[in-house]
């Protein structure tokens, strides 16, 4: 069998091989090969097998890439996070509303100003591959120039990556307010001029309720039915004073879900982030439409928003991916994101086991993205997006590493004591694109 590849890696791979429904139908799919072989054609997936089978395919003489001594995993999808945000994290004392108006609003006024929004969504993803984070579903600001920026440097790269123009008209300081039709129409600008371009999608994305009129509600909803096929990006029931607000706003309303519910803005592309503070019909709502959740758990705990229900999600059979929500949330580095995912968990009486924690952060984050087809794990046909892990990189995590027997351990141990340290070169489209600084003679 001939077989068309431009790279041959062979390494200790993990990966989980296809989407569940219950945490207990895990354990046959998680896929650990200590001696696999992957070959990739250009930025796809040609091949996934192990070595000892996969040797065969390979011509005389070909370079093969060793990473048997690291752990290769699927490239993480964060499901929700804020990228005019970057440079506000970590600010002090507050909770959601107090923290949006005191440190949030005057942050993202800035990105008016396209150079800005150029330097910061420089970093910004530098940031996410450097910590392994290939996908991101990301909330830019009110100004069109601020998704132009991004998603401009977003397609340098081949990123899969999706985003949107911030839309709000109510309850915000002055400049960064809009009006429905002016946030219509340049939504419907980004919309044509990003969407489904090289790898890039859009999502629309109204902030929260507090922030949206029923008539620009009613402007997001003509876009969703005039493009079908772009994203819903939202945040759901995060704070008990922001779901009290809500009520006050939309009174008629059932409950907060059923605002964006009545607007059509629930359904399979459509992510709700945080979702801590739901009622019984929010929770049958999102399952019965198929929506998705963005579990923040790092932000969830800094701004004291509350514990996220992981165990009833997967009762309710709704979607989840994970999210770091910078700037509220406290880092990119989706261990330390998984690591607090288990606290979260653990205060609740549930043990959030390391292979459903990497599946939530690659295949199902993929999956809550409805990206799965294309993204998530390593099968062939896949795209090319995948991170090298160093698994241990300190003192204490070599002398806990030595102490580890199994896989289940390892993983366990990443995302309890692993940072970005532990990254040793990301990914994407088959070309790296971050390498660990202090080990770039091994290149
Ligand atoms: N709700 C509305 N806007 C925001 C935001 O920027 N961050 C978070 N965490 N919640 C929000
Ligand atoms: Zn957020």
């Amino acid at each position: 069998m001939s077989m068309q590849f431009t790279h041959a890696i062979r390494g200790n791979f993990f990966d989980i091989a296809a989407c569940v429904e219950q945490p207990d139908q895990l354990g046959p799919q998680l896929r650990h090969r200590p001696d696999g072989l992957l070959l990739l054609n250009q930025g796809r997936i040609a091949w996934f097998g192990e070595w000892q089978q996969g040797a065969a395919l390979l011509p005389a003489g070909t370079a093969v890439t060793d990473y048997r001594d690291k752990l290769v995993v699927p490239g993480f999808v964060d499901c929700h996070i804020h990228y005019p945000q970057t440079e506000m994290i970590g600010a002090y004392g507050d909770q959601l509303l107090g923290w949006l108006q005191r440190y949030t609003f005057p942050v993202e006024g800035r990105f008016g100003d396209a150079e800005h929004a150029e330097n910061i969504s420089a970093f910004f993803l530098q940031q996410l591959l450097s910590n392994g984070t290939t996908t991101a579903l990301v909330f830019a600001t009110v100004h069109p120039q601020s998704v132009d920026a991004l998603f401009s440097q977003a397609a340098a790269l081949n990123m899969r990556l999706i985003a949107g123009k911030v839309m709000m008209d109510r309850h915000a300081p002055e400049g960064l307010l809009e009006t429905p039709e002016q946030s219509y129409r340049q939504t419907r600008a980004l919309i044509r001029r990003w969407h489904g371009r090289q790898r890039l999608g859009y999502a629309l994305t109204p902030r929260f309720a507090p922030t949206c009129s029923p008539q620009l509600l009613a402007q997001v909803q003509r876009l969703r039915q005039e493009f079908p096929d772009v994203w819903l990006h939202t945040h759901l029931s995060e704070n008990r004073d922001e779901v009290a607000w809500v009520k006050e706003l939309f009174p008629q309303h059932r409950n907060y879900l059923d605002v964006y519910h009545h607007y059509g803005l629930t359904g399979e592309k459509s992510v709700f982030a945080h979702c801590l503070h739901l009622e019984d019909a929010e929770w049958q709502c999102l399952c019965d439409t198929r929506s998705s959740i963005a579990f923040c758990p790092t932000s969830n705990l800094f701004l004291g928003s509350g514990l996220f229900k992981l165990q009833q999600a997967w009762r309710r059979r709704v979607r989840l991916g994970i999210g770091s929500d910078v700037g509220a949330g406290t880092t990119f580095n989706m261990l330390q994101t998984l690591g607090e995912a288990y606290k979260v968990a653990q205060l609740q009486d549930y043990k959030l086991a390391a292979g459903e924690a990497f599946y939530h952060a690659t295949l199902g984050g993929a999956r809550a993205l409805a990206l799965d087809d294309h993204i998530g794990n390593f099968d062939a046909g896949k795209e090319a997006d995948f991170v090298v892990l160093d698994p241990a990189v300190s003192p204490l995590q070599q002398l806990r590493y030595a102490n580890s027997r199994t896989l289940d351990e390892v993983l366990f141990m990443l995302m309890t004591l692993g940072d970005d340290r532990n990254l040793y070169r990301t990914y994407v489209d088959g070309k790296v694109v971050f390498q660990a600084p202090q080990r770039q003679e091994a290149a």
